[in-house]
């Protein structure tokens, strides 16, 4: 019985990997989601140049980047009310200042911004930034050009193929190699 199992699990594993591989590195067709505030990474990290680890700190030093406290928004916005102008978000018309307002609401009433994430993995899956980060990839060869989003949205569909082909591309040595395509690398 115990045999049959495994011999069955071959050619079924074959045909999810297959698969992986055939949504290799697609384009995503995912928009992101609709915030609680339109938040725009083109103004901030694109006009305002804001270095991307200034509000995600942890990105080098932890498997997690870490999105920013209200209150570090509030470093800006305590003094900068934003210009009573009108905004084309997405589509969406917002007005600056009534935009940033929502952001100091938050602030007095003491609540955290509710923001839906973006990007989710499984949770079988490991992964940590560090690791690449100090390898020197940069962001954008995983997110995108986020300092050209309003709303940043997955760029690419990281499936297993998308993990895979890079680990196979830039493994220093052949040890390395069988690492980073070990199963349990990137599995629990
Ligand atoms: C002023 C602060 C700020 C800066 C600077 C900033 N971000 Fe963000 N980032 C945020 C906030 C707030 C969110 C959550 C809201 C959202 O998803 O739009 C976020 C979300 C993200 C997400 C999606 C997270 C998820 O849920 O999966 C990615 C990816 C991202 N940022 C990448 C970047 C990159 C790359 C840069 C630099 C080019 C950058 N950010 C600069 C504040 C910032
Ligand atoms: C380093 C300073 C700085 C920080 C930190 C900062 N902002 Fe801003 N923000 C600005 C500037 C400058 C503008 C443009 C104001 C204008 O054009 O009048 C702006 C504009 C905005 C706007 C209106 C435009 C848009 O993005 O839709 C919103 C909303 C906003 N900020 C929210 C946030 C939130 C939320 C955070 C924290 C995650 C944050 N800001 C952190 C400087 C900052
Ligand atoms: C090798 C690919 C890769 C690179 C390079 C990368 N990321 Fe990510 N990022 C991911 C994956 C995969 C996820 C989803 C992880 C998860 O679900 O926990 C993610 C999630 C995020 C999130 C959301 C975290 C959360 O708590 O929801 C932020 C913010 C982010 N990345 C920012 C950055 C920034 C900033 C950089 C550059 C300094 C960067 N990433 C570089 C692959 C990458
Ligand atoms: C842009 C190329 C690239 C992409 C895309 C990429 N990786 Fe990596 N990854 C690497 C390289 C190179 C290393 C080795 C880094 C080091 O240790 O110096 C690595 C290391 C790792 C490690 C640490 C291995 C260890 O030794 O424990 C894990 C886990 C990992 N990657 C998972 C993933 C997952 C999961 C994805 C897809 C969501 C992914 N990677 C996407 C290039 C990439
Ligand atoms: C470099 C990282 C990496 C390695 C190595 C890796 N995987 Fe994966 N695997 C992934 C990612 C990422 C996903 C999730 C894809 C998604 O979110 O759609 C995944 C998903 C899967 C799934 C679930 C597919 C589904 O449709 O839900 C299976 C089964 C799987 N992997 C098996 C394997 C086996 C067996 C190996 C070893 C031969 C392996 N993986 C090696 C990254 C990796």
């Amino acid at each position: 019985m115990k045999k049959g199992i495994k011999i069955l699990s071959v050619p079924v594993l074959s045909i999810v990997i297959l698969l992986g591989f055939y949504f290799y590195n697609a384009e995503s067709s995912d928009q992101g989601p609709v915030q609680p505030i339109r938040f725009s990474h083109k103004i901030h990290a694109g006009e305002d140049q804001l270095p991307c680890q200034y509000c995600h700190s942890f990105v080098d030093v932890s498997p997690n980047p870490g999105i920013p406290s209200v209150k570090k928004c509030m470093g800006c916005h305590q003094h900068i009310v934003g210009r009573d102008v009108d905004y084309d978000f997405d589509g969406t018309t917002i007005n600056i200042k009534n935009e940033i307002s929502k952001v100091r609401e938050y602030w007095a009433n003491k609540e955290p911004i509710p923001w839906t994430k973006v990007n989710s993995t499984p949770g079988y899956l490991r992964f940590t930034h560090k690791r690449h980060v100090k390898r020197g990839f940069e962001c954008a060869q995983c997110h995108g050009d986020v300092v050209e989003m309003d709303q940043v949205y997955p760029a690419y569909r990281m499936n297993m193929g998308f993990c895979i082909t890079c680990h196979t591309e830039n493994a220093k040595d052949h040890e390395e190699l069988t690492h980073l395509k070990d199963c349990l690398t990137c599995h629990y």
